[in-house]
């Protein structure tokens, strides 16, 4: 609830406009997610987007003391606030009246909620193996004994968590099939950059001969070369990529879910198929014209 006010601050009619996310409509149907057609606001991740914002309104204004805090006291500024909520009422009425979008909606935030989970446990764990090493401690904290007990401290309180997070087989499947998932797009990108680096036609083309820029993108390449050796000695995950492949039919990993073994795509599944193919037009209309009032 401490984020109120920032939700506040992005509650403005441009904002609800806004709608697309970059990936909004990522999953089902890769020509609905075309960033160059306008067709923002239809996902349903930016439907919810929406109903969080509008339901955070509607509480927000429900409570004086916050409404108070996010208006300044300013009684003007309360006042509209009020009358935001009060025009976006039937608008959120209707987004909630609608059983499919709440549960797609809970879908989305459990993805993220697990997305946040493995980053926390990426961050802990970090932190954990930095403390455990004397060596790399002493280097991050410039030899600081204060600093470095200060990490330790940091860990320390950190490891209950980071023991929980790293027990629940649900995150950690989750957190797994996302860490290959995110291999799988590198190990793409980096052959992409490794292919070019040894055609030097197409590298003269793309920097135009500057040799400044050819030099120093063949630097970046042999670093791309080496990253790569390493991900593509490990036989598990370059098969994994090439079965998340095929049961995508598209090398961008953009995975439609309907996979069939055991692929990483699996976690993204969940968020993927929450996705409709179709967009909610009556409820698109219903979210614009609400938009049109605010
Ligand atoms: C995806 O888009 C294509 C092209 O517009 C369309 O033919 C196809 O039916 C769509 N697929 C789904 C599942 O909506
Ligand atoms: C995206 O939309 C633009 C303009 O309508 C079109 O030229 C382009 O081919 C589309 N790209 C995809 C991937 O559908
Ligand atoms: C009202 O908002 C205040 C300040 O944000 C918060 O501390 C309090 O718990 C809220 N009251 C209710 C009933 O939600
Ligand atoms: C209250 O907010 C309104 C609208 O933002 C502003 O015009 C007015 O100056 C503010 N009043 C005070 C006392 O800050
Ligand atoms: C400890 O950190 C140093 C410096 O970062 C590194 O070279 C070394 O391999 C690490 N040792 C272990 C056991 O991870
Ligand atoms: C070590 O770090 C602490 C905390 O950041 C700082 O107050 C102190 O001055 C540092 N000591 C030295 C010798 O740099
Ligand atoms: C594991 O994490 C999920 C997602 O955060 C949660 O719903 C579930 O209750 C957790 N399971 C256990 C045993 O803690
Ligand atoms: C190889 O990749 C798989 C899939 O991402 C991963 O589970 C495994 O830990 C990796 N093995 C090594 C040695 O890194
Ligand atoms: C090198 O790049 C050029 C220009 O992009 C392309 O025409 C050519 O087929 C490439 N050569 C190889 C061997 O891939
Ligand atoms: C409810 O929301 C879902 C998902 O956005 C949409 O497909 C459906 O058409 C909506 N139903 C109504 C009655 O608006």
């Amino acid at each position: 609830m401490k984020f109120l006010p920032l939700i506040l601050l992005s509650l403005t009619t441009s904002a609800l406009a806004r709608g697309g996310d970059g990936d909004g409509n990522g999953g089902g149907n890769r020509t609905f997610g075309n960033e160059t057609s306008p067709s923002g606001g239809e996902s349903t991740k930016s439907q919810c987007k929406a109903l969080a914002r509008l339901t955070s309104l509607a509480s927000l204004v429900s409570n004086e003391t916050a409404l108070a805090e996010a208006s300044h006291n300013n009684a003007t500024r309360a006042e509209a606030l009020k009358a935001k909520a009060s025009t976006a009422a039937t608008t959120l009425t209707a987004m909630q009246a609608n059983a499919t979008l709440v549960s797609a909606c809970a879908e989305i935030a459990a993805a993220n909620a697990m997305e946040d989970a493995c980053e926390q446990i990426s961050k802990l764990a970090k932190l954990e193996a930095l403390t455990a090493n004397a060596t790399a401690l002493e280097a991050k904290t410039d030899g600081n004994a204060t600093k470095a007990e200060a990490l330790k401290a940091k860990a320390a309180a950190g490891a209950a968590e980071l023991a929980d997070l790293r027990g629940n087989a649900t995150i950690a499947a989750f957190c797994a099939a996302q860490g290959t998932e995110d291999d799988c797009k590198e190990m793409a990108k980096l052959t992409k950059e490794v292919a070019l680096a040894t055609n030097a036609t197409a590298v003269q083309a793309k920097f135009e001969g500057d040799a400044d820029k050819v030099a120093k993108f063949q630097q970046r390449a042999a670093k791309a070369q080496e990253k790569l050796a390493v991900l593509q000695g490990n036989a598990t995950l370059v098969a994994m990529c090439a079965g998340s492949k095929a049961a995508s039919g598209s090398s961008s990993g953009s995975s439609s879910g309907a996979t069939t073994s055991g692929t990483p795509s699996v976690a993204v599944g969940g968020v993927d198929s929450v996705r409709p193919m179709g967009v909610a037009v009556s409820l698109a209309a219903v979210f614009f014209s609400g938009i049109m009032l605010l």
